[in-house]
């Protein structure tokens, strides 16, 4: 077989077979196929697409090409959750702690914010003392005992879908549906969890910025995990908006932390509410109503917060940040952000409020930038809200007061202030199943 005649194949609109998919998955990890020919051929599928059957081949390949974490030694069903990515979208802290309380266990492995876009792991380390990278007997030590844990992915998990991204940030081939289908589902199939639900990001702060086109990779994913055995589910949810009001690292698990007490913001909460039931569904523990009754219950009677500071305790972490948010360090340095005019705010570009949140130290430039936990941004106002010329609609927070101007430029260009009210949008716009794709 020949990478050539594979790259060849592809660029005509052929359908290459699971051997050749294989031989050139294995290949490339292996360092005998140079990333001149995967780019070519990456740059191929780009323009030519896959089938189902390359799709669900790619996966399986890029899934083996490491580690597959078996999680037998955690009893009881396992719940995986995936965001394909946004800005503020801290989910996961919130709905893990849920789904524990209500008897299902949660063993997460999560990624780190890259881009425009925040990562689970770098907010969990915004905890002084947290480990995100636990042996694999402490990790099942911390979700027998706690109900859940999220950590990083292990140094030896899916090895090609590692190089085959950094490849294809450098190469334009990271927004094709079929490839991001891959990368996602390979991780998937290969943190060993039963079930999985697919949060598909939609809009200006997301991968993908049509619903039409977050539906289509939502039904790839989800045909992926069904043919792996496992129950999935997505829903399309909002990201034309940043999701509730803190983004930034350590405001952001101030605003979980929120939120799990009850006092979070309505789209938050409700965003979370929504994945948690669908999570508790996958599970088996009722139909959809009675698992966001479930849900609902558990932020009620407090026992959340509880699942969360047991599994920062477990992990090393100091617990007291949690129990009260005003522990966590400050930065030292904020600036208000006035409103430009009166008027209805009608469009937050979510993209330019995350390369905001990220020159403010939040994120990273690049792969190996330092973050600073305390960065950010707070929103007062949000599209829909009326504003006054002058009136506060945000405050940024930073280390270095010569951040700021920067920051400040792309986040005001972020915003359009007009007179008309804009339309209301759904926050969640469709749950798709292997059998239907609901719209809402
Ligand atoms: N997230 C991933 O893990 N992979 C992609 O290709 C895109 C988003």
């Amino acid at each position: 077989m020949r990478m050539y005649d594979l790259i060849m194949k592809k660029r005509n609109g052929g359908e290459l077979s699971s051997e050749e998919i294989t031989f050139l998955i294995n290949g490339y990890v292996e360092g005998n196929i140079p990333d001149y020919q995967m780019s070519a051929f990456l740059m191929a599928v780009y323009f030519k697409g896959m089938t189902e059957g390359e799709t669900l081949a790619m996966t399986n390949a890029v899934a083996h090409s490491g580690d597959m974490v078996d999680l037998a030694g955690i009893d009881g069903i396992k719940v995986d959750k995936h965001s394909t990515g946004g800005v503020g979208d801290k989910t996961t802290l919130i709905i893990a702690p849920i789904v524990a309380a209500c008897g299902v266990k949660v063993a997460k492995m999560s990624g780190r914010g890259l881009g425009h876009t925040g990562g689970t792991i770098d907010k969990l380390e915004s905890i002084p003392g947290m480990k995100t990278s636990l042996s694999r007997e402490k990790f099942f030590q911390v979700v027998n005992e706690t109900g859940l844990s999220v950590i990083g992915q292990s140094g030896n998990m899916t090895p090609a879908d590692k190089k085959m991204y950094a490849l294809r940030d450098v190469t334009a081939t990271v927004d094709s549906i079929p490839l991001i289908a891959v990368s996602i589902m390979g991780k998937k199939l290969a943190a060993g969890n039963d079930c999985i639900l697919l949060d598909v990001k939609t809009g200006s702060g997301a991968f993908m910025k049509t619903v039409e086109d977050s539906i289509a990779l939502a039904k790839e994913m989800v045909a992926i995990g069904e043919n792996a055995g496992k129950r999935t589910v997505a829903l399309i949810t909002d990201m034309d908006i940043p999701l509730g009001h803190n983004i930034g690292n350590s405001l952001e698990v101030i605003e979980a932390v929120d939120t799990l007490k009850g006092n979070g913001p309505d789209d938050l909460t409700q965003v979370c509410l929504n994945l948690a039931a669908n999570m508790l569904y996958l599970a088996g523990k009722g139909n959809l109503d009675e698992c966001m009754e479930m849900a609902k219950q558990a932020i009620t009677d407090g026992t959340v917060l509880e699942r969360l500071v047991a599994m920062v305790k477990a992990q090393g972490g100091d617990a007291s940040v949690i129990e009260d948010t005003a522990n966590f360090a400050k930065a030292p340095y904020s600036c208000e952000i006035p409103a430009d005019k009166t008027g209805f705010i009608t469009v937050m570009d979510t993209e330019k409020c995350g390369i905001a949140s990220t020159l403010l130290g939040a994120g990273r430039e690049t792969k190996d930038s330092e973050i600073d936990y305390t960065a950010g941004l707070i929103l007062y106002r949000k599209v829909g809200d009326y504003v006054e010329a002058g009136e506060k609609i945000a405050v940024m927070y930073a280390s270095d007061e010569t951040l700021f101007a920067n920051a400040r430029s792309v986040y005001e260009d972020a915003i359009t202030i007009q007179e008309e009210k804009p339309e209301e949008k759904p926050l969640i716009f469709a749950r798709v199943t292997k059998d239907a794709v609901e719209k809402y």
